[in-house]
């Protein structure tokens, strides 16, 4: 295996080359990385019509001791739904009537750690009200306390803190009563008080997310910015502001209701918290089902653009004073919008796009656009900045993918590969030979990163309660978390961003399944050497390298590997690290199925001389 790393051919990769796919799917989002505990907090998802379905609220008390039904009186104009809850006993069973919310399958609640609880409550009659963390069945008290609510007739807002004495990972939140009367209540929030910055993110996941070392974050889709119909696409509009005023919505391509606490701010903030630029996909008019036709699409033009104004505009702005009163007075950097998902043979695509690219342009002269029409192998009819790149296979094909872009047209639009992932017969639930493919595949997109200027896998996130698509890098519930063989794959790649990238040969009776790639920084001395072997037999590599030269004996050095005896291997809750990468001693037999990345940082060094 030969490295060049002579000059005239070294080549700096973009910046941006390696970065993550954010989706609203498998509950990533609600249930998922937004540490919100109540699930349907507003009441709103069994839709406005009412009486309407309280799922996943249940009730405590049987029909001769309680009443409780939906009505629209809610104070916020955007969500009508409130609850209301009449209790009929005059002698309660011990330990009150009431309603309690499970959360997404279980809240986690801990030992010592504090949550904060908001609700809105109307009561005409004077009650008191016990506001408890519970295990799953009422059984096990984590904390409790009780609140007077001495007879409002308007909407008052609670707020309480409940710190818990003892940890159950599938809790639940009730609220009781034993008093006889009617009680309103709406908008009732669990947060745990401790989230990643303060911002309302599961801190644990956010880690999982910066070792990827991501350089954008795409978001918020996918599909779930199209939505099977438009009236249930994302609206950026609708999830901002006040999270207590946000309507919600079910997102019918993936089957859920969200109540969008995480919302377009939050994908903002949650960018800068990564360190990430962002990338807004927005909707461009059209669903999977239904189009608008491009003569009547201003309107939405309109609304991309003053989702741009609240993103980028100033404090004074009409809308970037929304996102300053929200807590963000600087303007996020916006410098990529993609312009739909996946819609590129859609009627309406062509005829829209140019509307939405030709406004963009003319207000925002640096956001560059992502274009959904594949540009690889022949040239876009349209402008575009970038074009998007989707690849789902099995994992013989994205191996041999990773020349595909050798050949793309080195002019025009570059690529943006969003989604990549192997999938389907060979996938398992995230398994060892997937992510070797993939790899393999990445070392293809360093080679051609001339073209190729970001690329991210797909999806990111799954909640092991909700798997509606397989496989996904990082599965969680709860309280647990763990990466696939495709997530730990992404973490020996993270730092090719904006790193110096050179040609790597390879000769060998097995060089049809092996792959590498080689990197080293402009400002310091690291480098790495990535090699796969894709093949199930042992192959033996003598390394050389041009412009390198070894500064400590490389058999004494360290690499980090992934393998397995078991190419099908996965990760799991209960044993999570079956797949990540160790550090091992150097060795320059290939074991089979393996991807060795070597060797440590500052153990090669650039030289001037060949
Ligand atoms: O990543 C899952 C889905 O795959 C995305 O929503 C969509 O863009 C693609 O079809």
């Amino acid at each position: 295996l030969k490295v060049d790393a002579s000059p005239q051919l070294a080549r700096q990769i973009p910046d941006t080359l390696f970065g993550i796919f954010f989706e609203e799917i498998n509950h990533a989002g609600a249930g998922g990385i937004w540490a919100e505990l109540v699930s349907n907090r507003g009441f709103e998802a069994g839709g406005p019509h009412t009486p309407s379905n309280i799922d996943p609220w249940s009730i405590i008390g049987d029909d001769s001791s309680i009443f409780v039904a939906t009505d629209r009186t809610s104070c916020f104009s955007r969500n009508t739904v409130a609850l209301r809850m009449e209790v009929l006993c005059d002698n309660c069973p011990a330990g009150g009537v009431g309603i309690y919310n499970p959360g997404f399958w279980g809240m986690n609640i801990e030992d010592g750690k504090t949550y904060n609880l908001v609700m809105y409550v109307k009561s005409p009659e004077t009650v008191e009200l016990t506001v408890s963390l519970t295990s799953s069945d009422g059984s096990q008290n984590l904390a409790s306390t009780t609140i007077p609510v001495s007879g409002v007739s308007n909407w008052t807002k609670l707020e309480q803190k409940l710190v818990a004495q003892g940890t159950n990972r599938t809790s639940r939140l009730q609220i009781t009563t034993n008093k006889k009367g009617v009680v309103w209540f709406d908008q009732v929030s669990l947060m745990p008080a401790d989230t990643y910055k303060g911002h309302g993110f599961r801190t644990e996941l956010i880690s999982m997310m910066l070792d990827l070392k991501p350089r954008f974050l795409r978001f918020p889709g996918g599909c779930f910015v199209e939505g099977e119909w438009l009236r249930n696409a994302f609206r950026w509009r609708e999830s901002i502001g006040p999270w207590e005023e946000r309507p919600g919505h079910f997102g019918d391509v993936w089957h859920y209701w969200t109540d969008d606490g995480l919302g377009y701010y939050e994908f903002l903030q949650l960018s800068e918290d990564l360190g990430a630029a962002p990338i807004w996909v927005f909707n461009n008019g059209i669903s999977h089902n239904d189009e608008v036709d491009t003569a009547a699409i201003a309107p939405f033009v309109k609304d991309v653009l003053d989702s741009l104004e609240f993103a980028r505009g100033s404090a004074d702005s009409t809308w970037g004073s929304v996102r300053a009163a929200m807590g963000h007075p600087e303007p996020f950097p916006v410098k990529y919008v993609a312009i739909g998902n996946e819609d590129c043979g859609k009627k309406f695509y062509r005829g829209n796009y140019l509307k939405f690219y030709n406004a963009i342009r003319e207000a925002y002269p640096d956001i560059q656009m992502i274009s959904n029409c594949d540009a690889s192998s022949s040239p876009l009819d349209h402008p575009a900045d970038l074009y998007d790149f989707h690849v789902y296979t099995d994992s013989k094909t994205l191996f041999s993918m990773k020349n595909t872009f050798d050949r793309s047209s080195r002019n025009g639009p570059k690529a943006f590969v969003s989604e990549y992932a192997v999938w389907r017969s060979d996938a398992g639930r995230g398994s060892l030979l997937a992510s070797l493919a993939e790899a393999a595949f990445l070392t293809g997109l360093e080679k051609n990163s001339d073209v190729v200027q970001m690329a991210s896998y797909a999806p990111l996130f799954v909640n092991n309660n909700d798997q509606t698509w397989n496989p996904d890098a990082i599965v969680f519930n709860s309280w647990q978390q763990y990466g696939t063989p495709s997530y730990w794959m992404q973490t020996l790649f993270g730092e090719s961003s904006g790193a110096i990238f050179h040609p790597v040969t390879i000769t060998s009776s097995y060089s049809g399944s092996l792959a590498a790639s080689a990197i080293t920084w402009q400002d310091s001395e690291n480098s790495f050497l990535r090699i796969i072997n894709f093949g199930s037999d042992p192959v033996s590599l003598t390394i050389s390298a041009t412009g390198l030269q070894a500064r400590v004996n490389a058999l004494g050095s360290t690499a980090t590997v992934l393998t397995s005896s078991n190419v099908m291997d996965e990760n799991s809750f209960s044993n999570p690290n079956k797949q990540s990468r160790c550090k091992s001693r150097l060795f320059l037999t290939l074991s089979p199925h393996s991807i060795l990345r070597l060797p440590s940082p500052n153990s090669w060094q650039r030289c001037e001389a060949a």
